[in-house]
């Protein structure tokens, strides 16, 4: 059977049975507690809690599972046996309340024997020590005993949550693999392949690690459909049944290399993390820095690795994502809708690393000599971390067949000192700039930027000393006495972009910040520049457009708050970047699902309604008066600027704002969190970011 084939025999199967069938929910979860949905039964957390109405009392379906960081994390595993994934198919049957533990069992054996037709012989059972009624049961249906082990058959998908006994079902692969039964010393040999576990989830567990009885008794089940596939088709490894076969010959042709025992490994990892990569993008997961973005960067990272050991340069996930839209986009039609969005981003993330990648490697190649003791030192892995992009695991990857291992405990030294040295940078250099006693820079023309106006060079910082003039090539902090660019300040981030000399680029500026009321423009030179030169300053359109779009969404955000909680709702801090918002805000709870929603809703209906955004200057009396809202923390000195989004919002703002809301395009509430007591967090994105 291919999968194909299973996926239909197990929901028919169930169908049959009475289950409603319903399409795999999102790999990014509407739970805090995890980064990816891990297993089937994430999306029903709610209703086996008994805190959401079961809107069915069976149900069945085949969920896209990722399993590659936090408490279920295979990644490390990957390529080098025949069952791990990052990505996987979990089948699925689920009672609410309904049936339990012997109609659950009879029913996998009966798809086991009768559908999927697999050898009743040749199937091992194990049940919880705890669990003598699924013990009687398996003898009563099937003569069989089971096997009963502690740790293994007791099932939860966090610390907290849902959770309870399970049994499951392996399967013998023949006497002459190795391996011994589960449960025994070398269960993992590969001989015995668990393939379904029914959980019996009667029990909560709770903050304190309390098991509360629930109160219905619910089962969840899980087979693994890779695992499935392989028993049915007789191959002992994942990676040999028909899907990832299909796979595996598109990484073949568009390397020109063949499959072959010694690169094995590479084609594995190259296939799941194509799986991984493309179904959390096409899910909206964005490669980052942080949480389920940076894991999805890391996995793309793994995966060029590995092309580059296949001999591979360049864009590798993107011109493989059509074989997987191919092979599994019948079943999941998401693939297929976002193919372009998600070659598009997987491409841009494959050319930044690209370069950097090789790079790194000749790094590591010029380190690797001078190991003799087996461990690569942390400050390497830090400088390969900081400068080249490659995260630890990748590292540690790279290094694992060389029997090399990395010192974590030194990478993490490194780590703090450089954060350390960056807070005292930012301190030593504002102190520096204090002594400097710099008149305050004009940057009147901020919001309205002109491209011509002159500015004369007043001082430059250079490794921490004012000079009378610097070279091509420095990193520097130059102060000008008028600028356009915005300084960093009241939350939004500053303005990039470059400083011309007679029309040439002498200095790209990546950041504009502020001490006190001098702007201070950071950088690198390309040219030489000396204090009293004559310089215009150009800042960079799309990102000025990317942040003022933040900040008008920024107010309709606040004002929807202020609309679906309550009026009190007051801002407490925010920091507002190119296309995305960190908003914190007063707040005793956490906001509900609805909430979050009709929060998310008001502001894109504001913006797709195109109200005018108004800039005007006024008295401080004037704007009081017009009810403007203003940051009570903030000083404002007689004049301010009043930003107006039609009838909903009206602020105090310095800030640099669009025009019209539709400007905005669009908003997209990520996450709303506790930052401390009686605050809230909420992070949204806007324009491109969001779409
Ligand atoms: N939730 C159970 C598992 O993932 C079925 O194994």
């Amino acid at each position: 059977m291919t999968y194909d084939d299973i996926r239909k025999a197990f929901l028919g199967y169930f169908e049959s049975h009475g289950h409603k069938i319903v399409p795999s929910a999102s790999l990014i979860p509407n739970d805090p507690t995890l980064l990816f949905t891990v297993a089937g039964m994430v999306p029903w957390k709610g209703i086996l809690q008994g805190v959401e109405p079961a809107f069915a009392p069976r149900v069945a379906d085949v969920q896209k599972c990722i399993r590659a960081g936090g408490k279920h994390n295979d990644l490390e595993d990957v390529g080098f046996d025949g069952r791990h994934h990052t990505f996987f198919e979990m089948l699925g049957n689920w009672s609410f309340g309904d049936y339990f533990k012997e109609e659950a069992i009879a029913m996998s054996w009966e798809l086991l024997t009768q559908v999927f037709m697999l050898d009743p012989n040749r199937i091992v059972v194990t049940t919880h020590i705890s669990d003598g009624d699924a013990t009687a049961i398996w003898k009563k249906i099937t003569g069989k005993e089971a096997i009963r082990l502690d740790k293994d058959n007791w099932w939860s998908a966090g610390d907290t949550g849902p959770c309870g006994p399970c049994t499951e079902m392996h399967y013998d692969m023949g006497a002459d693999l190795p391996g011994g039964l589960p449960g025994s010393p070398d269960e993992d040999g590969g001989r015995y392949v668990e393939i379904w576990n029914d959980v019996f989830m009667q029990y909560d567990r709770d903050a304190n690690g309390n098991l509360n009885p629930l109160p219905k008794q619910n089962v969840d089940t899980g087979a693994g459909l890779e695992r499935v596939a392989a028993v049915l088709q007789g191959k002992t490894d994942n990676y040999d049944t028909d899907l990832f076969v299909s796979l595996k010959r598109a990484v073949s042709d568009l390397t020109g290399v063949a499959e072959t025992a010694d690169n094995v490994a590479s084609f594995k990892i190259i296939t799941d993390h194509l799986r991984s990569v493309g179904f959390a993008i096409a899910d909206g997961v964005i490669p980052s820095n942080t949480d389920r973005g940076y894991v999805i960067r890391r996995i793309l990272r793994r995966a060029m690795r590995h092309g580059q050991l296949l001999g591979h340069r360049g864009s590798l996930l993107s011109k493989l994502y059509p074989a997987l839209v191919q092979e599994m986009g019948s079943a999941y039609p998401e693939l297929v809708a976002n193919e372009k969005r998600v070659v598009e981003i997987i491409e841009n993330e494959e050319n930044a690393f690209s370069d950097m990648l090789q790079n790194g490697m000749k790094l590591l190649d010029a380190e690797l000599p001078k190991i003799n003791n087996g461990i690569l030192p942390g400050d390497v892995a830090f400088k390969l971390f900081d400068t080249y992009g490659f995260p630890l695991d990748l590292t540690q990857m790279i290094l694992r067949d060389k029997n090399i291992a990395v010192d974590v405990a030194g990478f993490e030294k490194s780590m703090a000192e450089q954060k350390e040295r960056s807070r005292a940078d930012t301190k030593g250099t504002r102190v520096l700039w204090e002594s400097q006693s710099l008149p305050a820079t004009d940057d009147s023309s901020k919001y309205t930027p002109d491209a011509t106006m002159q500015s004369r060079v007043l001082a430059i910082l250079r490794n921490g000393e004012f000079v009378k003039s610097a070279n091509s090539g420095d990193d520097v902090e130059i102060a000008l006495d008028k600028t356009n660019f915005y300084g960093t300040q009241g939350g939004q981030v500053g303005d990039m972009g470059t400083i011309l000399r007679n029309g040439d680029v002498v200095m790209n500026v990546g950041e504009a910040t502020r001490v006190d009321n001098v702007v201070i423009h950071k950088g690198t030179l390309t040219a030489d520049i000396s204090v009293d030169d004559i310089v215009t300053t150009q800042i960079n359109e799309s990102t000025r457009q990317q942040t003022a779009r933040a900040h008008t969404a920024t107010h309709l955000l606040q004002a929807a708050l202020q609309k679906v909680l309550n009026d009190d709702v007051e801002q407490r801090g925010s920091k507002v970047s190119p296309d995305s918002v960190r908003f914190d805000f007063s707040f005793g709870r956490a906001m509900t699902d609805e909430e979050k929603k009709s929060v998310e809703e008001l502001v894109n209906k504001w913006i797709v309604a195109d109200m005018p955004v108004k800039h005007e200057e006024m008295s401080l009396d004037e704007a009081k008066a017009k009810g403007a809202m203003a940051l009570f923390s903030e000083k404002y000195g007689d004049t301010v600027k009043v930003i107006t989004a039609g009838d909903v919002s009206c602020e105090l703002c310095g800030g640099t704002h669009v025009y019209h809301t539709g400007e905005i395009i669009k908003a997209k509430l990520n996450k709303e969190k506790s930052i401390s007591s009686g605050i809230r967090r909420i992070t949204m994105s806007v324009g491109t970011l969001a779409e």
